[in-house]
């Protein structure tokens, strides 16, 4: 472990609470009970848009002030939401044209929320005008000590939108990205199909082509996506920031990547993310039926622990759970109860990773609308849910508990236009930068370590690049050559590919052939995608899967399959990967480049997992058996701190 510790700092809890729900009579009980938990945090009105201002003009601030004050009397600290994820009703009245429009042309109908397309210049000043209302009636009220921006950005599909006002605003994307008509019909190879443009005004959205539109146009509606989202976000940040000194955090998702959230991080305070192990399980981790019958109630070991590391990597390095899984969920394929002791378990894992804060969702389940299947820290009548002896175990376990910070020894680059650019092109129905970048990251935690999961912009100087004794960059299809350059000369190991800089930032394979690394005697001679049925074996055990590249190089190979072709090879500190690989493969070359990098591991058991934060060292059980970890017994559920 590299030294480089941040001072100790004392983690804290909270919960999500919507006092519009409930009865006023009931808000001074929850507020006492919460603090008797041992909660902080309390955030509210992320949704409340529809009390706030039930007709247009007509602001109704009185019920939030009380809120507010009840909440702060009791000694909680407030975050608070603005309302944009859930535009009223009468919002359409007044801008028909502001619903994002779906990939067939149709308009995502009223009736639950996120509606709005982030395009919608009208809807985007109305969301401004909302946050500038807040901040400035609770800018400077001492209980309001954090805000959030909207919630969920991309949730449920809504980051792309193929209306008429995100059709205007790409044409304008596009002139500004490219200047000149010509610019853009030479860098997207419009000769092909004869698809040149003579203006910008001809452009249309990339939907509803007859077959396949070309990957420079779907890139650049990608990016173009990605900035409208980043600035509608900004757009509310500078209102509230006029007015407040609280700092100012996003919730972001599990595996969404529709917009780069290294780019929106650079204009918030904080991070903050939702964590629901066990609905991603089901939903979002792309396992097997054996390993979902497996962690059914636990949740996939590595799932979470990879967004606190990629999150922690995107910004400041400040971040919170802002939501945490507490009992069944109501919205994935299958919804089981935790285990015993896995929403501590989950908990602690967060706060191992340098979460500052977990906060619960929801307080109370409610018994009304889409969620009323959501279990909460109580039920619908206030009877306490399994969960809340451990979420009181936890509070007193980390009262006397600060906990450190500090850089790990591997760093593992996930980039969200590389995430893109695999879409794009996948070259195959499995293959997914997600997944691969995931798979890597699952063999690096088998063999117990500790990551940094950095966006490439966290590379822009050799400095932070330099502090990493191996850094993994597999599948980043375009690469600046800045970004190159830092990675040539790391002063650790560094492992590229598959797939590195196989692309222009225009999605056309670039001349020299990639990688085209001057340290590296690599080129890639041509690429095939695997059917899951037909793996490659690899000469020592375990099988190339999905993707490999054969290689034109005289470097050092480390790796080959059984007919002799390349898989890993190696000049000094550099190293090209030229395939994915299943775990067996994975996790011997991630022992081998360790080994070369003098970088101990040490293989888990199944399900056990362990985080060093520099002063303490964490192992989590989520096995459905107990395991002999450190001479102790861990029980299912259990939490080790050395
Ligand atoms: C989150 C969302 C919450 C709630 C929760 C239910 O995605 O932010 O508002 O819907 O899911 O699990």
């Amino acid at each position: 472990m590299t030294t480089d510790l941040t001072p100790p700092t004392k983690p804290t809890l909270g919960t999500c609470y919507y006092p519009e729900q409930w009865p006023k009579e009931q808000w001074q009980n929850d507020a006492h009970q919460m603090v008797e938990l041992g909660l902080t945090w309390v955030r509210i009105a992320e949704f409340s848009w529809g009390v706030l201002e039930p007709t247009p003009g007509e602001l109704c601030w009185q019920w939030l002030d009380e809120a507010i004050d009840v909440l702060g009397q009791a000694g909680l600290k407030v975050v608070l939401g603005t309302p944009s994820a859930a535009p009223p009703r009468w919002m359409l009245d007044k801008w028909p044209d502001m619903l994002a429009t779906d990939n067939s042309g149709d308009a995502r109908k009223f009736g639950s929320r996120r509606h709005y397309c982030f395009s919608h210049l009208g809807y985007r000043e109305e969301s401004v005008r909302m946050a500038e209302l807040m901040a400035k009636r609770y800018g400077n009220n001492p209980y309001v000590q954090a805000w959030q921006v909207d919630n969920e950005y991309g949730c449920h599909d809504t980051t792309y939108s193929y209306s008429d006002a995100a059709k205007r605003g790409f044409r304008v994307w596009l002139q500004q990205y490219y200047a000149n008509i010509d610019v853009l019909n030479e860098a997207w190879g419009n000769v092909f199909w004869s698809m040149q443009y003579n203006n910008f005004e001809q452009i249309e959205l990339p939907n509803a082509t007859v077959t396949e539109a070309n990957p420079a146009h779907h890139m650049a509606y990608r990016r173009f996506s990605s900035d409208q989202v980043c600035d509608f976000n900004l757009a509310q940040v500078e209102a509230i920031k006029t007015f407040s000194k609280a700092p100012v955090s996003h919730n972001f998702m599990g595996r969404i990547t529709d917009f780069d959230h290294a780019a929106m991080a650079q204009n918030l305070d904080f991070v903050t993310w939702d964590s629901y192990p066990l609905g991603f399980l089901e939903d979002r981790v792309n396992a097997t039926s054996e390993h979902q019958r497996q962690y059914d109630r636990q949740g996939d070991p590595d799932f979470q622990a990879f967004h606190h590391d990629l999150y922690r990597g995107l910004g400041n390095g400040r971040w919170w759970v802002m939501e945490q899984q507490p009992g069944p969920v109501n919205w994935a394929p299958y919804n089981p109860a935790p285990l015993a002791g896995m929403v501590r378990l989950w908990s602690w894992e967060a706060l191992a990773h340098g979460a500052e804060a977990v906060c619960y969702f929801r307080w109370r389940q409610a018994p009304f609308a889409q969620e009323q299947m959501h279990s909460g820290l109580l039920r619908p009548d206030s009877s306490l849910a399994p969960c809340y002896a451990e979420i009181r175990q936890l509070a007193q376990e980390i009262e006397h508990f600060p906990i450190s910070k500090c850089k790990a020894d591997i760093a593992l680059v996930f980039d969200y236009t590389a995430q893109w650019a695999w879409e794009i092109q996948p070259h195959a129905a499995n293959t997914s930068y997600f997944d691969l970048v995931f798979d890597c990251y699952k063999a690096l935690r088998k063999q117990g370590l500790s990551v940094d999961v950095l966006p490439p912009s966290a590379l822009e100087t050799q400095k932070v690049c330099d502090q990493y004794k191996v850094l993994w960059a597999p599948g980043l299809m375009h690469m600046t050559k800045r970004l190159k350059d830092i990675l040539i000369h790391a002063k650790g190991h560094v492992v590229w590919g598959p797939r590195s800089a196989a692309k222009t930032k225009n999605m056309a394979i670039p001349v020299p052939l990639p990688p085209n690394i001057d340290s590296l005697k690599v080129t890639v001679q041509s690429c095939e995608s695997l059917r899951p049925d037909r793996p490659i074996a690899l000469h020592q055990g375990g099988c190339v899967i999905n993707y490999r590249e054969l290689l034109d190089t005289n470097a050092n190979v480390i790796e080959q399959t059984m007919d002799g072709e390349p898989v890993l090879v190696q000049q000094d500190k550099q190293l090209y990967l030229a395939a994915w690989l299943d775990q067996t493969g994975w996790q011997r070359v991630v022992k081998s480049v360790c080994g070369m990098a003098h970088v101990p591991t040490l293989e888990m058991p199944d399900g056990v997992r362990c985080r060093n934060t520099g002063t303490h060292l964490f192992w989590f059980n989520y096995d459905n058996k107990p395991h002999q970890v450190s001479e102790q017994l861990l029980e299912p559920g259990g939490v080790l701190i050395q």
